[in-house]
């Protein structure tokens, strides 16, 4: 059913989403408004398929094979042209994606799929803006997506019983595990993970304990690869405290309100790995994991 699938958004989640379409065998149209981005979108695609060579999980003409099935796109008139699914991995905003979504409605084939890789943005409200409700749904990826096995597929209200099924094929047949949830705030994924992040961050607020001793308990105690504060630092803080902020007013729950921590870091730009400092330091080329001088 899909011969060529469209990627919308060339940042972490997009460039891995089509890092793992081209890898199964799918040509992939990788759409971005932002011409460095493709370039850097390209490179570090590569860097990735370097490294499952050298870890002998992809043959060098695998590698060659899956990196020519990405073709790169300006806009989406061009790269939506003759695809059978579109994945929208753009920035979480609701005002943006629902521009895209109508965008896509309009420019993309009448019998084409558009889903979401939104990891907590209502796809009912996403999907009301097109005229194919039922052909809309949540494909949300877990990052580093060439690594994480899961993909929470999100049935919307309108979503039919022939999109969910055909994406949950495709999921199968990228070798990812595909688990249908319903789109209620955070979904499933974000509904629980948010919550423990932010139940670490209010323990350091509270001066329960530090940041290495949250992150190791949760490490050794509960064999998690990252602890809640490394993985906060991980996402990104101010998607942490924007997916709480949706939980919050989704549910009206005190319950899911962000820490006043959170949001004073999100303020002063300490936004974890992508501005070099969280609740840990991240110097460039150090390997070593320095918790932040502030919480030291
Ligand atoms: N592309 C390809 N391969 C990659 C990769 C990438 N981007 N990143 C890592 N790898 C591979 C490595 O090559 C390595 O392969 P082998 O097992 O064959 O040796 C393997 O993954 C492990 O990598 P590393 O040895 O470099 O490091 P690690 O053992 O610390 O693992 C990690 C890194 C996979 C990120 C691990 O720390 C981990 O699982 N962390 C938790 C990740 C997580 O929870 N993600 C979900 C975040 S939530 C989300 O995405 C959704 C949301 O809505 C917020």
């Amino acid at each position: 059913m899909f011969q060529k699938i469209a990627v919308i958004g060339a940042g972490t989640m997009g460039n891995g989403i089509a890092h793992v379409f081209a890898q199964n065998g799918y040509p992939v149209h990788l759409i971005d408004v932002n011409a460095d981005q493709l370039v850097k979108a390209l490179q570090t695609i590569q860097k990735n398929m370097d490294r499952q060579v050298s870890k002998g999980s992809l043959t060098a003409d695998e590698k060659l094979a899956a990196y020519e099935r990405i073709g790169t796109f300006s806009t989406i008139e061009e790269g939506v042209h003759g695809v059978q699914l579109v994945v929208e991995a753009a920035t979480e905003n609701e005002p943006v994606k629902l521009k895209i979504f109508q965008e896509l409605d309009r420019l993309a084939p009448a019998d084409a799929i558009l889903a979401s890789n939104t990891s907590s943005i209502s796809i009912t409200r996403i999907a009301s803006v097109t005229k194919r409700p039922q052909q809309v749904i949540g494909m949300h990826f877990m990052n580093p997506v060439p690594v994480m096995r899961l993909v929470e597929i999100i049935n919307g209200y309108a979503t039919d019983a022939a999109t969910s099924d055909a994406i949950v094929a495709l999921t199968k047949k990228i070798n990812k595990v595909p688990c249908v949830v319903n789109d209620y705030p955070g979904f499933i994924a974000n509904r629980i993970l948010m919550p423990m992040i932010n139940e670490a961050i209010c323990s350091v607020y509270e001066g329960v304990a530090g940041v290495e001793a949250i992150d190791t308990i949760m490490k050794l105690g509960m064999a998690h690869p990252m602890g809640p504060l490394q993985l906060a630092d991980f996402i990104g803080l101010d998607v942490c405290h924007s997916i709480l902020s949706v939980l919050h007013q989704g549910f009206g729950n005190p319950k899911y309100a962000p820490c006043p921590l959170l949001g004073n870091m999100v303020a002063a730009g300490k936004l974890g790995v992508k501005t070099g400092e969280g609740f840990y330091t991240y110097p460039t080329g150090s390997k070593d994991l320095l918790v932040s001088d502030r919480f030291l």
